[in-house]
């Protein structure tokens, strides 16, 4: 039997409402395959920011740092402001585990309402660089409240950083049947940090001849997610451009209410982290009725990180049963079912 200890932090809103699916689906699917989960849960979250005075433990990273994973729903609440929320639990996640690829599959699945006409087939992965780019905290403001008010915020592209990120995206390239990797750019516009990433790109691309390439600019990239999907396969992005990618990317294949992400240490130096790429939804919080196939399908991330294959794709096929079943789809998809209708349908189709 193979066991793992998964710290659970559900957060905020939403993210309280599809956790418990997530759990549910993989209970059943540990049962199927020998494995058991111990669930440690965590109350970190906006909430406790109020009640406790900090949206974690100010020992909360040693607490987790020797899980085997970490299952997040979403953080962020209209009481936080949203720059506390994130740089004071995830970022702190992300990047003192060094988890520095985020892996964002986007699948367009039959049965799911989608905004494209024709309705190519469309499957592939987005590699968002996690840990520098644009989110970096070096900057600052000058002159605040004067008419020479003026804000700096620096960019920060590191050779380690970014020759890591591109090594992640050429080997999962490498591993797919198409072996096509594309770049997102913009060094038209951001002339130093840009060329640098253009140079890596090409520079990493000497070690992988059987990986086909190409880049764009970010601009032109966005629009060929949606009139295009069809022509990519792994896409590797800067932190930000990743971003911008990953919410498009759902979209375009119909709701970003079933997009799962992984915020992986490829070293396994630390746990990973395994997360709907949506947020909390403050606006339908509360109503029992958000999509919990984001947090089913990060499950099923991290199943196979930690080395179950199997179990993630059987998940990932009861997924698909469920989803051509309109009278099981939650109101984002045009269904009228619940949270819970929907996550005990996938446990039941497991
Ligand atoms: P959001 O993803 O929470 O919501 C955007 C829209 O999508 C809303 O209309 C919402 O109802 C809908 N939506 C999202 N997830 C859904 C689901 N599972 N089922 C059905 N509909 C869904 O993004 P928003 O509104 O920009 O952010 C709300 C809060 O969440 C903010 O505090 C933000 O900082 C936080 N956030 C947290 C993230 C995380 O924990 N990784 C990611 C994105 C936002
Ligand atoms: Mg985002």
């Amino acid at each position: 039997m193979a066991k793992y200890r998964i710290a659970v932090i559900p957060g905020d809103g939403i993210g309280k409402e599809v956790m418990p699916e997530g759990i549910r689906v993989l209970d059943t699917v540990a049962a199927r395959f020998g494995i058991e989960f111990e669930w440690d849960h965590l109350d970190w979250s906006c909430d406790r920011y109020h009640s406790a005075g900090g949206m974690m433990p100010a020992d909360g990273l040693d607490r987790i740092r020797n899980h085997d994973a970490i299952y997040l729903g979403a953080v962020g609440w209209p009481t936080v402001p949203d720059h506390v929320s994130l740089w004071e639990l995830l970022i702190p996640i992300r990047r003192n585990f060094q988890q520095y690829v985020n892996l964002r599959p986007v699948r367009l699945f039959d049965g799911v309402p989608c905004p494209l006409a024709g309705r190519p087939e469309i499957d592939f992965w987005i590699v968002r660089e996690n840990n520098e780019g644009e989110y970096s905290e070096i900057g600052g403001r000058l002159y605040p409240g004067t008419d020479a008010e003026m804000a700096v915020q620096e960019n920060v592209f590191t050779r380690r950083g970014t020759d890591r990120v591109l090594r992640y995206a050429f080997e999962l390239a490498r591993s797919r049947p198409e072996k096509h990797l594309t770049s997102a750019t913009k060094s038209n516009g951001i002339i130093h940090t840009m060329p640098f990433w253009d140079e890596r790109f090409k520079a990493m691309g000497e070690a992988y001849p059987d990986v086909r390439t190409d880049q764009y600019h970010i601009d032109i990239l966005t629009a060929h997610f949606v009139r295009n999907p069809s022509r990519f396969d792994v896409v590797v992005g800067s932190n930000l451009f990743g971003d911008i990618l990953s919410d498009l990317g759902p979209a375009v294949t119909g709701t970003i209410g079933i997009a799962p992400s992984a915020n992986i240490n490829p070293e396994r130096d630390f746990p990973s982290m395994f997360e709907p790429v949506h947020g909390s939804a403050p606006d339908i919080a509360g109503k029992g009725i958000a999509n919990p196939i984001g947090q089913i399908w990060s499950g099923a991330m991290m199943l196979d990180h930690l080395g179950h294959p199997d179990a993630g794709k059987a998940i990932v096929g009861a997924i698909e049963k469920v989803l051509v079943r309109p009278d099981l789809l939650t109101p984002d998809m045009g269904g009228k079912a619940t949270t819970a209708g929907l996550g005990q349908a996938v446990a039941d189709a497991l």
